[in-house]
């Protein structure tokens, strides 16, 4: 029996064994997270195939077993719930054996990479009857969008009329592509905007801009996002990566009576030789380890419960939906309109989770 089929209080309620799939960097940060600061959880297994990265996991979480293979691991019976951490395009292949096992997911972004392939995930969890995995879109778990979220919910501001979005990296890898300023990047804008406003994404449109003479060769950027959603909010959402000082997300909602702000530095604050300066953010795992954290402790307890806390294989489909969207607005000029199905009733109660209740 698995934890998950426990109920709360059970004396044999333990640690949730969790499968790390994927020990590349962001596996290996999990790895590090349940192993080191994070309650309820140990990791049990890791599975990946480059043995280097393998061993280097498994150090951080002495008593796990490496496979090659999940489904290796799944036959050992070696696991309890399964965090996925390999990239995009070997996210189904892993998630199928996990649904068919019934075991909890976290499934970090993207749930897939194409709306055909997320929704034969969602088949595949259907047919489980249970909502078993939870997307790792981890900014609903930061403090300062889920203040934003409650904000433009209760009103007190008026009614929320625009987001101004900013997604800045000093410099990205040759490896990155056109497409994934949407798919790697504005990708997290798509599950955060329609949670923060409570609508949906209608269309999506690229406008391009004048060129950064320091992007690589092969990329044109910043571009500029535009999103109109079906509450008629208006969001533009500036995709930049070539900035060269750091990192920022941040978001300027504008409301009715008044205005906000997430996402400003707020690092050491200094003055000295006539200079004020405030400490920011290198890159992503400082910006948003609390959320990090928050998340998988979130889905840990969830899953104990059967259930999940966070953005449900829907939301990920939906993401899905607005990345192929938003890759035919690279090319084309004007709106894309969002292609999305009614939502299926297994989900229709789940599409929008209380998450990050922080
Ligand atoms: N939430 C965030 O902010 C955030 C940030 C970075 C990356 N990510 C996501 O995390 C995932 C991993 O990204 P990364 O940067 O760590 O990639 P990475 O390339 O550093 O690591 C991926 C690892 O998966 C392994 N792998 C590939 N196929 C596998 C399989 N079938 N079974 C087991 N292991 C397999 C590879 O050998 C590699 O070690 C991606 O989905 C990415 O989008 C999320």
């Amino acid at each position: 029996m698995s934890t998950a089929d426990l109920s709360v209080g059970d004396p044999r309620v333990g640690d949730l064994r969790v499968g790390v799939v994927g020990a590349g960097a962001m596996g290996a940060d999990h790895v590090r997270r349940i192993s080191r600061t994070i309650t309820g959880a140990t990791v049990s297994a890791v599975v990946e195939p480059d043995a280097g990265r393998r061993a280097t996991a498994i150090e951080l979480a002495p008593g796990a077993t490496g496979y090659v293979r999940l489904e290796d691991a799944l036959a050992a019976g070696a696991v309890d719930a399964v965090l996925i951490a390999t990239p995009g395009r070997f996210h189904e292949p892993v998630l199928l054996p996990a649904l068919d096992a019934g075991l909890p997911i976290l499934c970090e972004k993207p749930l897939t990479q194409d709306p055909e392939s997320s929704w034969r995930v969602l088949e595949a969890e259907q047919a489980t009857g249970k909502h078993l995995i939870q997307v790792g879109f981890m900014r609903r778990f930061d403090r300062e969008y889920a203040l934003l979220r409650d904000l433009i919910a209760e009103k007190s501001a008026g009614e929320l009329l625009m987001l101004h979005a900013a997604h800045r990296n000093a410099t990205v890898p040759d490896s990155y592509t056109q497409d994934m300023l949407i798919t790697d990047s504005v990708v997290h804008e798509f599950d955060v905007v329609p949670w923060l406003a409570g609508s949906t994404i209608r269309t999506v449109e690229v406008r391009y801009g004048r060129r950064n003479r320091l992007t690589p060769a092969h990329l044109r950027e910043p571009i500029l996002v535009l999103m109109e959603l079906d509450n008629g909010v208006l969001v533009d959402v500036e995709m930049n990566v070539s900035v060269q000082f750091g990192y920022q997300v941040a978001t300027e909602a504008v409301f009715e009576k008044g205005i906000a702000r997430i996402g400003q530095p707020s690092g050491l604050q200094l003055w000295q030789d006539a200079t004020f300066r405030i400490g920011d953010h290198a890159d992503f795992t400082t910006r948003f380890r609390e959320a990090y954290d928050l998340q998988v402790q979130a889905w840990v307890d969830a899953a104990k419960q059967g259930a999940i806390a966070g953005p449900s294989a829907w939301d990920g489909f939906k993401v899905a939906v607005a990345c192929q969207a938003g890759v035919a607005a690279l090319k084309t000029a004007g709106p894309v309109a969002l292609d999305l199905p009614p939502v299926p009733s297994f989900y229709a109660d789940a599409a929008h989770p209380a998450a990050a209740t922080v």
